[in-house]
């Protein structure tokens, strides 16, 4: 049987959907899942796997280094490495855990990987280390790192350290960017879940400055598909760019997630923008279809469709998540900003906006006018529970 594969951060939204997806796709495979569960690590996003024998769940801190060195001892094939504080928000109030576990943690798995000759690692990085675009082009693999939030900062880092180990140590390692993930099982403080969970219990949801920043959208199983492939066949020392060639503003999501959900547009709030707001990320990934051959399969509305589902279908998971913790952030964070007053949509004067004011005002005529309106809000006990976004 082959030596194991470490995945760091196995617990979370990409972590568990990949553990879950060479579960299905390698009967030989073997995994140690080494999470130390801060608030986006959950266990029951693989408790359909837990008794795998492949599997094995341990307990540790990337960035505690007896722990990390206790594992890598014990012999390992690979070490992927997805764990990390991953919500941009969360790092413009505190940036030390970003420091702590997306740098000192990766240099520490460097290490380990170094010290015991293990023989690939594979760094799950970001596009957002690339920056903002303006309305055209996409990044690739050349354009140069300017990362703008602390988050984005804290991976760029990262991806220095390993290419640094690759150069001056030789480690085998290779680096993945990609683009924003959704899919099931992503903690509800990003905003393609928070939103669903929202709409689907007829609460408002909030789109920040303008709703017109643009993101390239990807369905997590696609990106799972790439990292398989790149762990097993991408060339030592090489970044690959992974995007879904899916370019939504945040404002055409929330309209479609209303339109699939069947909720009117008057649940959007505009709130005040994120300090430092990327405007535009688009992925060209024309390195990893080439090569290795890789291509975005799920088409997005597809996905998208199944991904509420799943969300719909899944009333414990949603209960569990939602916890003191994610409440007491949701508070912090937009607890000011969404007002309980029946929603108003603001828009200035600019042709695009009579536009879309034009639809809004359309949407309502197309509802009855009680639900239109609805009941008037009242405080619920999760009401104030904001938005999110994913890391970028
Ligand atoms: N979500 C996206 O759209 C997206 C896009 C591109 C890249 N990425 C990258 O993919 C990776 C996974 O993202 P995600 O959305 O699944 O994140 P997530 O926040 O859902 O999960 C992170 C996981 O890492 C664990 N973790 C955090 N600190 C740890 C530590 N010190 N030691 C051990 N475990 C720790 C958490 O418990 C959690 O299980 C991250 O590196 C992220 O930067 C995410």
């Amino acid at each position: 049987m082959m030596l194991p594969v470490l995945v760091t951060g196995g617990c979370g939204f990409i972590g568990s959907n990949f553990i879950r997806y060479l579960l299905e796709t390698d009967p030989d495979i073997s995994i140690v899942n080494f999470d130390c569960l801060t608030y986006a690590g959950n266990l029951d996003n693989l408790s359909d796997v837990a008794r795998d024998p492949r599997y094995r769940f341990l307990r540790g801190d990337i960035a505690d280094r007896r722990a990390v060195r206790e594992v890598a001892e014990t012999g390992l094939s690979t070490i992927i490495n997805f764990a990390a504080e991953s919500h941009v928000d969360r790092s413009i109030h505190d940036s030390s855990p970003f420091i702590r576990t997306n740098i000192l943690g990766t240099q520490i798995l460097l290490d380990a990987a170094r010290e015991f000759n293990v023989p690939r690692y594979l760094q799950i990085s970001t596009d957002e280390v690339y920056g903002s675009l303006g309305p055209t082009g996409a990044f690739t693999e050349a354009t140069p790192l300017a990362p703008n939030s602390p988050y984005s900062a804290s991976k760029a880092a990262a991806d220095m350290l390993v290419r640094s180990y690759v150069h001056t140590f030789g480690l085998p390692a290779v680096i993945t960017r990609c683009s924003n993930n959704y899919g099931p099982y992503q903690f509800p403080e990003k905003m393609l879940p928070l939103f669903i969970m929202n709409l689907l219990r007829d609460e408002p949801v909030p789109v920040y400055g303008d709703g017109l920043n643009v993101r390239d959208w990807i369905h997590v199983r696609d990106h799972c598909a790439a990292i398989d492939r790149v762990w097993r066949e991408g060339r030592v020392g090489e970044v690959y760019n992974i995007g879904g060639r899916c370019e939504r503003t945040n404002l055409d999501l929330t309209n479609t997630l209303l339109e699939i959900i069947a909720k009117p547009r008057s649940l959007i709030r505009f709130v005040r923008d994120r300090p430092g707001h990327d405007r535009r990320y688009a992925m060209d990934s024309t390195k990893i279809e080439q090569e290795l051959g890789w291509r975005p399969r799920i088409p997005f509305e597809e996905g998208l469709r199944e991904t509420i589902h799943w969300y719909e279908s899944r009333p414990e998971w949603v209960a569990n998540i939602r916890t003191g913790v994610y409440l007491k952030y949701y508070e912090r964070q937009y607890g000011r900003r969404l007002s309980d007053r029946a929603p108003k949509m603001k828009f200035s004067g600019s042709p695009a906006n009579a536009k879309r004011r034009h639809a809004n005002a359309k949407s309502r005529r197309e509802l009855p006018k009680s639900k239109v309106r609805g009941p008037k809000p009242k405080r619920p006990k999760v009401r104030r529970a904001g938005a999110g976004r994913r890391a970028g």
